[in-house]
């Protein structure tokens, strides 16, 4: 039993006192349970509506016994299958848990206390909650004011003789928005050399959505940049497109100095075995790819028309999921009111985004329930 007295927070370090989590999408069943809901759809988090890939669930019923065995750290199996995938060699490939961990372990490797890092207003939320574990400066740039897409050329002139990274989404979560490649191609040559580290800012690229923002023109893979860019970290997941979000797997790609660093100081193990097996079938698996493509980009035409025919203001999406404007309420109320209609969609206050509302893509079917709840909601306030 902890002594009552003790003063637990006079130990924890000064950076975690008043650290926000995380909110994550509220699950399935919690809003069954707290609104005494039967039926419940989950369009928060960006997941694959269409589910895992069937070539990872096959994996994992094939191996699944063997659970008892502490998988291999090195994730060998899933480092070649993407090396082969990606034509790029296993000493320029890391794994890990997750985008998530991806983040932190780039945080621990480089981020000292005097460190700025410069990061996009309104990009993913977990980098700047890297920045602030490791007491690191966050250096948050506005976006451009038209289409709350990335400043790439006023990130550079963000950039200081502290700059250590420059975190960089594409295409962004939670604006579906996304850099070409002539951008980030300008972008890249024109970082300016840091004196006193005597290389480049890194840049952290996270392509968590890539596999979708494929269909849009212009959109740049990260890995034609990694040649001539020993700066670029290149990462991405599993738990979008490949439907593998409840298996916790991302992977990276860099400077084989940069991954012989991250290998040093990631957890052992840190990839766990059904998702190695899983992800290395996953990576294989096309007919998910196309179909989950070909759905979200039917979907979000369906979506776009609708929200046009209700006057609801929305950002053009590169990826699986659209921001649109919860006007005349309140992110927040919006979001409350799905709820009770068994729909669970994310509020965007802690992007400081106070009046959108971040809607996944899901099936047709939910997708259509989604409208007419919001047809309802809009047509109540309106009338
Ligand atoms: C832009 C972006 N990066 C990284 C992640 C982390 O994904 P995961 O940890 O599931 O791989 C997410 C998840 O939503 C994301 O939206």
């Amino acid at each position: 039993m902890l002594n009552k007295k003790m003063k637990i927070t006079k130990i924890v370090r000064k950076v975690c006192k008043d650290f926000e989590p995380y909110i994550a999408g509220k699950s399935i069943n919690t809003i069954k349970r707290e609104f005494g809901l039967e039926s419940v759809i989950k369009l928060a988090s960006n997941e694959n509506p269409l589910g895992a890939s069937k070539k990872a669930l096959e994996a994992i019923k094939s191996n699944f016994e063997d659970i008892f065995f502490y998988p291999d750290s090195n994730s060998y199996y899933l480092k070649k299958t993407l090396s082969e995938t990606y034509n790029l060699p296993i000493k320029n490939i890391f794994t890990a848990a997750g985008g998530d961990e991806i983040i932190e372990l780039i945080a621990k490797l480089f981020f000292n206390h005097e460190d700025e890092i410069v990061i996009s207003k309104h990009s993913f939320i977990r980098y700047a909650m890297a920045v602030k574990l490791m007491d690191s400066k966050a250096v948050i740039v506005p976006m451009k004011e038209e289409g709350l897409t990335y400043d790439l050329m006023a990130l550079l002139g963000a950039c200081t003789k502290k700059t250590k990274a420059i975190f960089v989404t594409n295409p962004n979560n939670p604006t579906g928005t996304y850099n070409t490649k002539s951008e980030l191609l300008e972008f890249l040559s024109d970082l300016p050399l840091n004196d006193k580290f005597g290389i480049k800012p890194l840049v952290v690229l996270d392509e968590a959505y890539f596999e979708y923002a494929l269909l849009e023109k212009d959109y740049p893979n990260g890995l034609d940049f990694l040649k001539g860019n020993p700066n670029l970290i290149v990462f991405r997941t599993f738990s979008k497109i490949y439907g593998l979000a409840g298996l916790r797997v991302g992977y990276g790609f860099a400077d084989e100095e940069v991954v012989d660093y991250i290998e040093r100081i990631r957890p052992p193990f840190n990839v766990n075995f059904l998702a190695q097996v899983a992800a290395a079938a996953a990576i294989l698996d096309k007919e998910q790819v196309e179909k989950s493509q070909k759905l979200v980009k039917e979907e979000k035409k369906y979506l776009y028309k609708e929200f046009e025919k209700l006057k609801v203001k929305y950002i053009n999406s590169a990826a699986n999921f659209v921001l649109f404007s919860s006007l005349p309420f309140k992110g927040k109320e919006l979001f409350g009111k799905f709820l009770k209609e068994g729909i669970i969609l994310r509020s965007m206050d802690e992007y400081e985004l106070p009046y959108y509302v971040r809607v996944t893509i899901g099936t047709h079917k939910e997708n259509e329930l989604f409208v007419e709840k919001l047809k309802k909601l809009i047509n109540l306030n309106r009338n």
